[in-house]
C-alpha cells in the first residue's frame, strides 16, 4: 500500500522572516528554523546584534542560511525595507514570525509624559508592527499556498499584572488581530496563529533576580520552572510546518500550564 500520509514535517528550503531575532525567543526561533533547513532573515535593532546572530547561524549552516536586516519594527518605512530585503535576498517569504516586543511600565499613577511615551511605543512595537508586517508580507506569503504567520503574544493577554496596562492591551490585541487575519487570509492559503508564552528566560526577564524567578515559578507554574526560549521556538516551528495545514486562528499558551491553574 502507498503511504497514507501526504503532509511534510519539514521546512527545508522555506524562507522565513523573524523579528526580534537578535535575542531570546526570536534568536532561538531563527536558529531552530535554520537547523531545520530554512533560510532566515534575522531582523532586529542594532547592526552588531543582528550581525552576531547571522554569524552564529552561518557558522553552523553556511552563508546561505541567514541574512540580517537592521530594522525598527515601529517604523513603517523600515518594515517595507525589511520585506523588500527578504524578497531581494531570498526571492520571497514563506514564514513570518512577528516576535519583536517590548515590556515598558504603564500604570495609572505614572507621570503623564512617561505614560504617554511608553503607551505609544508599546502599541507601535507590539501591535501595529504585527499588522503592518502581515499586510506587507501577504503578497509573498500567498504565493506557495502554504504561507504561515505566527504572532508571539503573551499569557499577559489572558491573565495580567499590575503596571503593565499597555503590554497587556497590546498582547490581547495580538490575539484579536490573529483571529481576524486568520479568518481573512485562510482563503489565500495562509494560516495565522498565535503563541502566548508564559515566563521565559530571555533578555526581557533577565533583570528579575533568580530567587524571585524560582519563587514565582514554584507558586504559579505547574511545571515549577521558567521556560527556555527554545520551548517557544519549537511550538512556532510546529505551526509553520506544511503538516500544520488545518491549524488556523489558534491561540496556544506555551506556559508550563500557568494559565489553567486555579490558585
Ligand atoms: P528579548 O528582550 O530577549 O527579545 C526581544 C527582541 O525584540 C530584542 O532583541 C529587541 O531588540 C527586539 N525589539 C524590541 N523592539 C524592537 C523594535 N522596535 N524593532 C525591532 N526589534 C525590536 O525578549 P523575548 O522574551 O525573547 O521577547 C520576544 C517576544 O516574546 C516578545 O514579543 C515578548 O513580549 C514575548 N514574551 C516574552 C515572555 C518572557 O517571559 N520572556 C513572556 C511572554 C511573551
Amino acid at each position: 500500500m502507498a503511504r497514507l500520509t501526504e503532509r511534510s514535517r519539514s521546512i527545508t528550503g522555506k524562507r522565513a522572516v523573524v523579528t526580534g531575532a537578535a535575542s531570546g525567543i526570536g534568536r532561538a526561533t531563527a536558529h531552530l528554523f535554520a537547523d531545520e533547513g530554512a533560510r532566515v532573515v534575522v531582523a532586529d535593532l542594532g547592526d552588531d546584534r543582528v550581525a552576531a546572530v547571522v554569524e552564529e547561524i552561518r557558522a553552523v549552516h553556511g552563508d546561505a542560511a541567514a541574512t540580517g536586516v537592521t530594522c525598527d519594527v515601529a517604523d513603517h518605512a523600515q518594515l517595507r525595507a525589511l520585506v523588500q530585503a527578504a524578497d531581494e535576498r531570498f526571492g520571497g517569504i514563506d514564514l513570518l514570525v512577528n516576535n519583536a516586543g517590548v515590556s515598558l511600565p504603564s500604570s495609572a499613577f505614572q507621570p503623564e509624559d512617561e505614560f504617554e511615551t511608553n503607551w505609544a511605543r508599546t502599541l507601535d512595537v507590539n501591535l501595529t508592527a504585527h499588522a503592518r508586517l502581515i499586510r506587507l508580507a501577504m503578497p509573498y506569503l500567498a504565493q506557495s499556498g502554504e504561507g504561515r504567520i505566527v504572532n508571539i503574544a503573551s499569557t499577559e493577554a489572558i491573565v495580567t499584572t499590575a503596571g503593565l496596562a499597555a503590554y497587556a492591551a497590546t498582547k490581547a490585541g495580538v490575539v484579536g488581530l490573529t483571529k481576524s487575519f486568520a479568518v481573512e487570509l485562510g482563503r489565500h492559503g495562509v494560516t495565522v496563529n498565535c503563541i502566548c508564552p508564559g515566563p521565559i528566560r530571555t533578555g526581557m526577564t533577565d533583570e528579575i533576580p533568580e530567587e524571585s524567578k524560582q519563587t514565582y515559578a514554584r507558586r504559579r507554574v505547574p511545571l515549577r520552572r521558567y521556560g527556555d526560549p527554545e520551548e517557544v521556538a519549537q511550538m512556532t516551528l510546529s505551526l509553520c510546518l506544511p503538516a500544520a495545514s488545518f491549524v488556523n486562528g489558534a491561540i496556544i499558551p506555551v506556559d508550563g500550564g500557568m494559565t489553567i491553574r486555579h490558585t
